[in-house]
């Protein structure tokens, strides 16, 4: 029976990160730098807020775009830190976690044979549900040019088939963001084209010498521009799955039908959590800023004295060092470095085909973590070079 499934599903790959991490769990003593998640517990009085809801039978069906208090808070939220300016009644939506906000943006916006163009390497987790939507992934290759989506780089590959431009930054896996300029630059090549963009600004909190800046605010852009965010990062609650669109209304109404068909709504216990996260906690995401950036330097430093090559990154929880100069694929490096001094990092190509000859290391691990693992990655290259 098994070729009468979708051979479209049958061809979705797993993710690396996936695998690797699945490897980690045979090897006693591993240390893994592989995760993309916070090593903080969610905030104490967000937790409780969930138990309340729990005890006080909150435990229904809530409207299928999400609590009303909790869309005016998000929308409170983004206004205050990004000044982007969405109405909680008929511009938002409360989905589950980014990914599904990813989806539904998808679903909503392809038709068959539709281009999304990438700025690749990149998030694994778009390709598999542009190509369910029919769609077709058009990949940027970003590593001559600082790891980042500019606008001479991205204007030779717009077609009249290209109907939305993803932008991840800050990135995950590169960690860079983009400047003020480089965001208007975008905004005044695409603001006349007839395509979306997906801003997936899952990581606007964890921005670091700089203010997150949001390509939704400049000129026309907010019209065509679905912004994409959540809590799984920000307050560190990625198990609860909460994310959120922000769209203008004309999209938002066709949006809210594919989440309703699929999810009905978040999680309603979650969504109380994740008001407490948005009206007390809204600066939740700052002690955990200062404890990533000082890991950030850390790591750095420490990569850039083993004689890695890499930029400082601005945002997000991850490096991703070339790996060039040590004469290995990606893969190879990443899985001797596993067996030999028992470290998991991601191998580049993990983030599609233009991530070869990089590795991802997250530093949302604890400093003595980072510590031995690094030590580890030193002895490892010094029998490389
Ligand atoms: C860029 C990016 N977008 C979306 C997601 C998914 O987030 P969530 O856990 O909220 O679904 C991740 C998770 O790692 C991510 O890195």
């Amino acid at each position: 029976m098994e070729h009468l499934i979708n051979p479209q599903v049958k061809e979705i790959q797993i993710s690396g990160i996936r695998k690797i991490s699945n490897l980690v769990s045979t090897i006693p003593g591993a240390l893994t730098l592989t995760i993309g998640q916070p090593d903080f517990p969610t905030p104490r009085h967000i937790i409780e807020a969930g138990q309340r809801a729990l005890e006080q039978n909150k435990t229904v069906y809530t409207p299928n775009p999400g609590l009303l208090e909790l869309r005016e808070a998000a929308s409170q939220f983004v206004l205050h830190k990004y000044g982007q300016q969405y109405r909680a009644a008929d511009e938002i939506i409360v989905t589950v976690g980014a990914s599904e906000a990813v989806d539904i943006t998808l679903r909503t916006i392809l038709t068959p044979g539709a281009e999304v163009i990438l700025p690749a390497p990149i998030y694994p987790g778009y390709e598999p549900l542009i190509r369910l939507a029919g769609g077709v992934p058009v990949y940027v290759d970003t590593r001559e040019n600082g790891l980042k989506l500019t606008a001479d780089l991205l204007e030779p590959h717009l077609t009249d088939k290209t109907r939305c431009v993803i932008l991840c930054y800050p990135s995950n896996p590169t960690g860079q963001v983009l400047s003020e300029q480089e965001l208007a630059d975008l905004a005044r090549l695409l603001e006349d084209k007839d395509l979306f963009v997906l801003s997936d600004e899952i990581y606007s909190e964890l921005v670091y010498e700089d203010q997150h800046r949001s390509i939704a605010t400049i000129g026309k852009l907010r019209e065509k521009t679905i912004v994409i965010n959540g809590l799984s990062k920000s307050h560190a609650m990625t198990g609860w799955r909460i994310g959120f669109t922000f769209a203008p209304a004309y999209l938002t109404q066709h949006m809210v039908k594919v989440h309703q068909y699929n999810v009905t709504c978040a999680s309603s216990v979650s969504q109380y959590a994740a008001l407490e996260a948005l009206t007390n906690g809204i600066d939740d995401a700052l002690p955990m800023r200062e404890a990533y950036v000082s890991r950030r330097d850390y790591v750095y430093e420490r990569l850039k004295s083993m004689g890695f090559e890499l930029d400082k990154p601005n945002g997000a929880f991850y490096l991703f060092p070339s790996i060039a100069r040590f004469g290995l694929s990606s893969q190879e490096f990443a899985m001797r470095l596993l067996q030999e001094e028992h470290v998991a990092v991601v191998p580049g190509d993990a983030f599609t085909a233009y991530g070869e000859g990089y590795m991802r290391i997250s530093y949302a691990y604890s400093q003595e973590v980072l510590e031995q693992a690094l030590d580890r990655v030193e002895r490892f290259v010094s029998k490389l070079v």
